[in-house]
């Protein structure tokens, strides 16, 4: 199923990100595409803010592969960044396919750096778009995301 949204702002985008965020379950995979600067952050920022958690600890994980946001009783949120890695054998080698299998939703930016790892049931999200303007493309599995 493809989906297009289009935002004019920040705000914009954050918003869609938190509306996105209240729908996402233990397991769901978000794999997020599109260039320096696009909003991918932003948009993890959003999700996390609409999954019940502190938006302010969403930080490009610039030393790190992957940050873990978690609070009590809430679904905890596995934010990646794969810029840094060389590829998906770094990402086995690193063991980091085991988050998929943890309870929590997985966010991912730079996602097509490990696309053959990617589950099948993902979210898959690119933003392009210069300006304020940005064009967000979702592709999902019939009836997997209510959005
Ligand atoms: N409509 C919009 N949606 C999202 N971001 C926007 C929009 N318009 C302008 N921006 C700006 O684009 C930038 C997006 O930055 P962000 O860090 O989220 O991008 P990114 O895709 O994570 O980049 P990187 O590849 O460096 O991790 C911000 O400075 C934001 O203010
Ligand atoms: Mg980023």
């Amino acid at each position: 199923m493809k989906k297009t949204v289009l935002t004019s702002s920040p705000d914009e985008t954050l918003e869609f990100g938190r509306k996105l965020g209240a729908v996402l379950k233990k397991g769901d995979v978000v794999a997020m595409d599109g260039d320096l600067g696009a909003g991918k952050t932003l948009m993890t920022r959003g999700i996390c803010e609409g999954m019940g958690l502190d938006p302010e600890w969403v930080q490009s994980p610039t030393f790190t592969i992957v940050n873990e946001y978690v609070a009590e009783g809430k679904t905890p949120l596995f934010h990646f960044d794969t810029y840094r890695l060389s590829g998906e054998e770094d990402f086995l080698a690193s063991g980091l396919d085991e988050y998929f299998y943890r309870d929590g939703v997985v966010v991912i930016e730079w996602a097509a750096l490990i696309e053959p790892l990617l589950p099948e049931g993902a979210l898959r999200i690119n933003i392009s778009g210069t300006g304020d303007q940005r064009t967000i493309e979702l592709e999902f599995p019939e009836g997997r995301f209510d959005i």
